[in-house]
């Protein structure tokens, strides 16, 4: 049990409902370790009440605070300050105190960057397929267009979410760098090695055959397989990457990452790659992975 004094600090996740994180797990492992004297609790917020939360948090001097579905959005107005990616994206996950208000910040999108990177996989000048054009999707697509990808086809089953998400990107950075695309489409994309991002919901545990594209001519032309999710450790998207001779990678890292850059947001401290190694084995346990 943590040791929890008249110093300690509150952090939390605010969200609706929060009862399926891992952010706990990975705060407080990591407060502990730096000798911290922090906790991190689920703050369940119901509708209608987050800016009642922001206040009482500030009231409160919470140092920081993860912010999660349905909430991601709405928390922008709120906030003193608002990172300058994140306020493209529309999404900030993380706010920080900064002595007046809280600002904010997206660990979804630096963590996947960061974990994408420590994986080897490069964007800059690569043509990329995104699956899925739900709120994840919106992270990963403006990603592509901030770190240059050479073009980006984006695909989803309502075809015209994808439309309206390439819309605003091409809008915020350059015109055409991001096609739209139905999934019975995938024949039109022209040859060459992509990076591919599984985005959609479809695959994750329990539902483990579900996958976006099942045609093996699709994934002929797919060199370097990205899921987001990471549970199962393996899903059907990947395997069929692999089947067809591409790599694959799960969503665990992004996971870890985010987690990572909202503690350094929040600590004046870089976490150790031995510690960061460590909490990724203590996760995978966690979710029995
Ligand atoms: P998230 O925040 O995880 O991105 P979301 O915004 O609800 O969640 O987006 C879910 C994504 O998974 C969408 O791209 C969705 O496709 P639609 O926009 O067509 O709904 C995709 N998705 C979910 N269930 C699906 C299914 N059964 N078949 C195809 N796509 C699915």
């Amino acid at each position: 049990m943590k040791s929890i004094n008249g110093h300690t600090k509150t952090l939390g996740l605010i969200g609706y409902p929060v009862g399926h994180t891992l952010s706990p797990v990975i705060h407080n492992y990591l407060a502990e370790k730096y000798g911290q004297e922090l906790v991190y609790v689920p703050l369940p917020v119901e509708p209608g009440k987050l800016e009642d939360a922001l206040k009482g948090a500030a009231a409160f001097g919470f140092p920081g605070m993860n912010v999660t579905v349905p909430y991601k959005n709405d928390v922008i107005p709120l906030c003193m300050e608002v990172d300058e990616l994140a306020a493209k994206i529309g999404s900030v996950n993380t706010l920080v105190w900064n002595g007046m208000g809280y600002k904010g910040y997206n660990t979804d999108v630096t963590g996947l960057y960061r974990a994408m990177t420590e994986d080897g996989v490069a964007i800059e000048g690569e043509n990329v397929v995104i699956l899925g054009a739900g709120g994840v999707s919106r992270t990963v697509a403006y990603l592509m267009a901030d770190k240059k990808a050479k073009h980006v086809y984006l695909m989803n089953r309502t075809f015209e979410k994808a439309a309206q998400l390439a819309e605003h990107v091409n809008k915020d950075f350059r015109q055409e760098l991001i096609t739209p695309l139905a999934y019975e489409d995938h024949k039109m994309l022209p040859e060459g090695d992509y990076l591919a991002i599984q985005a959609t919901s479809l695959g994750m545990s329990p539902r483990t055959e579900g996958v976006a594209i099942e045609d093996a001519e699709f994934y002929r032309k797919i060199k370097c397989g990205y899921e987001i999710i990471f549970n199962p450790a393996k899903t059907r998207f990947m395997k069929l990457v692999e089947e067809a001779g591409g790599v694959a990678y799960n969503g665990l890292k992004m996971l870890l990452y985010q987690g990572i850059d909202a503690y350094e947001l929040w600590n004046p401290v870089k976490i150790s790659r031995e510690d960061i190694e460590a909490l990724y084995e203590i996760m995978k346990e966690t979710l029995g992975l």
